[in-house]
């Protein structure tokens, strides 16, 4: 019986090597394996509230590899980790590991390696090898944020506590608003909405969206799209990402008059709606000081379902490897 189970998990996660599960990207997740995600994450959020938590990652050791700099994804996964009962690893960011005296990422995944932690969960800037090491290991790899190209557990959190305030995804319009191009966070999400019925907007400057699908909608004005999405979701402006290309046909006070969501803007918008963001927010850019009291701002529970889908997630890939 337990191994029916055991096979049934198996099959329902697609596999990133041969040998091992990791979950490196939106597609590594079958749409079936993400609601079961959600189901138990919802399952450890009320256990959690009521103080009867399950200590299912028991004697884990979790390696928290972070080389680019992060409070929500690193904090999230350390919590639900030692919440769940396993004990977390961490290198915090480059400065305070020996890549700051020159050591490679690569060195320094296979020195962690070779203390055999039970899993990684890795944020890195995008040019690392990340999936040929994954194919090299046995140990799963969870991706934490990968440059500017994926951040899959920041979507299920999304997805999750989208689902969690509708009641369901199919059918929802979610409009994304910002640096399009430069956002892992939208890169993995226009992956998974389309696999899930989800409909998809966007609004941005051009040089910031010259990346997106035409298959998408897009809005000219910010007017227009406030009216039309269920989910408004703001995107940061991501100055570091910039480089060369920083000389942008517009400017900062350019940017905030046409794409910045403020009070005239939260009129418009369906009073059903709800205003997400991933998170660090530029305030007086991606949004005004008016959105931090509506009460349509569900950034923080974001936060929060960070904790119990990423605890679910590890549970899953660790169950899917014994
Ligand atoms: N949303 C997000 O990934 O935030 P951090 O960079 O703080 O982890």
């Amino acid at each position: 019986m337990v191994d029916k189970v055991l096979l049934k998990w198996k099959c329902l996660f697609l596999m990133s090597s041969d040998k091992t599960e990791s979950y490196l990207w939106v597609d590594d997740l079958s749409k079936e394996s993400t609601q079961q995600v959600f189901q138990r994450a919802k399952a450890i959020k009320s256990q959690l509230k009521s103080g009867s938590t399950e200590l299912t990652l028991q004697g884990k050791q979790i390696a928290l590899v972070f080389s680019e700099a992060s409070t929500r994804t690193k904090m999230s996964f350390q919590m639900a980790a030692q919440r769940l009962g396993a004990q977390c690893l961490i290198i915090d960011n480059v400065k305070s590991s020996s890549m700051s005296k020159g050591e490679t990422f690569d060195d320094t995944f296979w020195t962690l390696h070779s203390i055999r932690p039970d899993m990684f969960v890795i944020r890195c800037g995008g040019h690392e090898p990340l999936a040929e090491i994954a194919k090299k290991t046995e140990i799963p790899i969870v991706n934490g944020g990968f440059g500017s190209l994926a951040h899959p557990t920041q979507c299920l959190l999304d997805t999750f506590t989208m689902e969690e305030h509708f009641g369901k995804l199919n059918g929802l319009k979610v409009l994304f608003v910002g640096d399009l191009d430069h956002s892992r966070v939208a890169q993995s999400h226009f992956k998974l909405l389309t696999q899930l019925g989800i409909q998809v907007g966007v609004c941005a400057p051009l040089e910031f969206s010259n990346k997106v699908s035409p298959e998408f909608k897009r809005f000219e004005t910010l007017d227009e799209a406030t009216e039309w999405c269920d989910v408004y979701m703001g995107l940061r402006v991501q100055f570091e990402r910039h480089g060369e290309q920083s000389q942008q046909s517009f400017t900062k006070d350019d940017y905030i008059k046409h794409y910045s969501l403020n009070k005239e803007r939260l009129d418009k918008l369906n009073k059903n709606a709800v205003i997400m963001h991933p998170g660090p927010v530029n305030w007086t850019i991606e949004f005004q000081d008016e959105v931090k009291t509506d009460p349509r701002l569900l950034m923080w529970k974001q936060k929060e379902n960070g904790v119990y889908v990423r605890g679910a997630l590890m549970e899953m890939i660790l169950r899917n490897n014994s």
